[in-house]
């Protein structure tokens, strides 16, 4: 019998999982979607919604790993037969997104050696990203590059690999998070930036911008995905598992914040005061931020320091993926760490190459409309985890009863939002969950605007 991984403490555990848990989203999809829904209502009800529902579906989900010992399938299936089906849906989420998370990983490699080669002004040529992607062999050499650095991480452990590396990668990033958005805010006419991404204004509050900013939340905290169910069965009995889940909340939210510090003014200034620059989506990073780079004196040296940054955010959250799919394969069919770690770098070659050609030479190939790596984006974020944060909440609310984790919670510890996190599991978060399912996926088929 092998006996299970473990974190070594407290701080190791909850930079992993803040390691998971800041990743792409928080850097580029948090500061245009902040830019987008009204700047600092945004934030707002985005805090509010950390605080609350983030907050207890983190700490719901810690706490089953924690208490089963066991990997999202097993968890879910030890506490109640009939709803091991959750545990299968949640762990069929990393499997969709790591391959398609890895091509992006891929791109971030890539433009971290433009920058460093110097090529500053040819990455901000129009047509320089999309040359890139279109092309059928150097994106796919690209990815298994970033998949390989995963892999080997993974491969080490938990305490060895995954601990040490978020040790490592983890403070490095706080610091250049600091630094390149020190240095942006202080451009000259920055300021008029700063201002449109802070100030709350009320024409972003709309049912739109809740919606948003909760899909955004379970996505940037790495919820419904069976990775904190994971990332729970490695901690120790001993640590606490309130604090420790309210120092990842922050985490998570101040690398979020900053990003738009670093983003939100320097497109701003670089666009004469455009927001609708900001609305790029994926190109915000790889097409409108090499331009503002190029633009800037120093923008060399801070588009090297800017994609490192995005590149230990993104293989951090890889990592976390990679493992929670390596150790379903280890507590389901008893595999090594080795062998199962090989399957899956295999896996995600397979799925990943597709995601990679859907912007070239598969480019006609879509479903529902959408590229390839689309496809797997929506069915992930806007079905999947959903459904999974939906079926946890009924699971802790009414199967197992609130009572069943407050108990592992007291077991390291207060429990502080006892109340808060009962109210939120029962009745506030099904409702809002279902709320945002049914309309993103009305909206994705275009079905009802809202
Ligand atoms: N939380 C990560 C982010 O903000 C995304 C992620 C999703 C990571 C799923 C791991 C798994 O980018």
């Amino acid at each position: 019998m092998q006996t299970r991984s473990n974190f070594s403490g407290k701080l190791g555990f909850v930079l992993a999982a803040a390691g998971s848990a800041v990743g792409l989203g928080n850097i580029w999809r948090f500061p245009y979607l902040a830019a987008k829904y009204g700047g600092g209502t945004f934030l707002l009800v985005y805090l509010i919604l950390v605080v609350t529902f983030g907050f207890s579906l983190m700490v719901a989900e810690v706490a089953l790993g924690r208490k089963t010992g066991l990997s999202a399938i097993g968890a879910f299936k030890k506490l109640d037969k009939r709803f091991g089906f959750v545990g299968v849906l949640a762990s069929i989420v990393p499997m969709i997104i790591f391959p398609y998370y890895c091509v992006i990983g891929g791109w971030v490699i890539k433009y971290f050696f433009v920058f460093i080669s110097g090529q500053k002004t040819a990455a901000a040529k129009d047509g320089f990203f999309e040359g890139f992607i279109s092309q059928p062999v150097q994106p796919v050499i690209w990815l298994i590059l970033f998949i390989l650095c995963a892999a080997v991480i993974v491969i080490m452990g938990v305490e060895k690999g995954i601990e040490k590396a978020s040790k490592i990668m983890m403070p490095i990033l706080i610091v250049l998070s600091i630094g390149i958005a020190v240095f942006c805010i202080t451009r000259p006419g920055a300021g008029a930036g700063v201002a449109y991404y802070i100030k709350p204004s009320l024409k972003g509050l709309t049912p739109k911008t809740v919606l948003a900013a909760m899909g955004q939340m379970f996505y940037s905290m790495s919820l419904a995905m069976g990775i904190m169910v994971t990332y729970g069965s490695y901690m120790k009995k001993e640590n606490s598992l309130e604090s420790s889940v309210r120092q990842i909340e922050i985490f998570d939210t101040l690398i979020a914040f900053l990003a738009g510090l670093m983003i939100v003014p320097a497109v701003f200034v670089y666009s004469g005061g455009d927001a609708a620059a900001l609305g790029k989506g994926a190109g915000l990073m790889f097409i409108t931020l090499p331009k503002v780079f190029d633009s800037m004196s120093m923008g060399g040296v801070i588009g090297v320091v800017f994609f490192l940054l995005v590149f230990f955010a993104a293989l951090t959250s890889a990592i976390s993926l990679m493992e929670t799919i390596v150790s379903i394969l280890q507590d389901k069919l008893k595999w090594k760490r080795l062998t199962s770690s090989i399957i899956v770098v295999l896996f995600a070659i397979a799925l990943g190459v597709p995601s990679s050609l859907g912007y070239g030479v598969w480019g006609s190939f879509q479903v529902l409309g959408l590229s390839i790596l689309d496809f797997f984006d929506f069915v992930s974020n806007s079905v999947l985890m959903p459904i999974v944060a939906f079926m946890t909440c009924i699971f802790v609310g009414y199967i197992i009863k609130p009572k069943a984790i407050e108990e592992e919670v007291l077991e390291s510890g207060g429990f502080k939002s006892k109340k808060l996190f009962e109210i939120v599991i029962r009745y506030i978060a099904p409702i809002f969950i279902i709320l945002i399912l049914v309309s993103s996926i009305l909206d994705t088929l275009g079905i009802f605007k809202i």
